[in-house]
């Protein structure tokens, strides 16, 4: 197989990471990794099964459970075991408890050598998280860290509920980024936290476009340091 980048994209919820990162992926002709479903599908999981407070019953369905991660026109589709819970994933229930499932070292762990696993196995990948770039692949080539205030995540979250026809204030949303952001950036194990050599990138008031050309115009440099062909960009 050729040789390909490793594109890694974190940055706190609502900050433009999978948008940027599926559009990116597209234009690479890579594999898009949403590594913050597999968390999210732990966590339904653990509702699912009324374990919410077990955490050796949450690690074994971790472990358990086969997890697989789909691309389908531009929506990440997860099936557990063959059932496909794709929408379960992003209900309030699952946001509201999810950071705390992703403290769990554990469960880290196991899904950290998926991600692994899956990067190897299609070599040319661009995964978004919170540690892609710290502790998943501390090596990948590119490593952007989108941030963006609160008010405009809390917007960016509070339209897609609304598309999606979920009743949720903008206050809620807001809070529940802010809760979010507080455990997922004080945790003992792979805080979201950016990595010393990332390209830190204010999407606020940025339009999409150009946040994927920015990335873009990084992933070139780094296709050109290492030798490797793009393609037709
Ligand atoms: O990207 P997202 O909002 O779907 O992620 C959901 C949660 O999963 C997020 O609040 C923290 C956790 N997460 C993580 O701890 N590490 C990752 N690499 C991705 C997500």
């Amino acid at each position: 197989m050729s040789k390909r980048l490793i594109v890694a994209i974190d940055g706190p919820a609502g900050s433009g990471k999978s948008t940027s990162a599926k559009l990116v992926a597209q234009k690479l002709g890579y594999l898009y990794i949403d590594t913050g479903a597999m968390y999210r599908t732990v966590t339904y999981l653990a509702i699912n099964n009324n374990v919410l407070k077990n955490k050796h019953a949450i690690i074994n369905l971790a472990m358990n459970s086969n997890i697989v991660l789909k691309f389908i026109d531009g929506v990440t589709h997860v099936s557990v075991d063959g059932n496909d819970i794709s929408e379960h994933i992003r209900l309030p229930e699952v946001n509201l408890n999810v950071s705390d499932i992703s403290t769990i070292e554990e469960v880290r762990k196991i899904l950290v050598d998926k991600q692994r696993k899956l990067a190897e196995e299609n070599c040319g990948v661009v995964m978004e998280g919170r540690d892609i770039g710290t502790v998943v692949f501390p090596d990948a080539n590119v490593k952007i860290f989108l941030i963006a205030s609160i008010d405009e995540r809390a917007r960016r979250r509070a339209k897609e509920y609304d598309e999606k026809g979920v009743t949720i204030t903008l206050e809620e949303v807001k809070a529940n980024l802010q809760q979010r952001d507080k455990i997922d950036s004080t945790r003992d194990v792979s805080p979201l936290t950016k990595a010393p050599d990332a390209i830190e990138v204010d999407t606020s008031n940025v339009s999409i476009q150009q946040q994927v050309d920015l990335i873009l115009g990084h992933v070139k440099q780094a296709a050109k340091k290492e030798g490797i062909e793009l393609g037709n960009l």
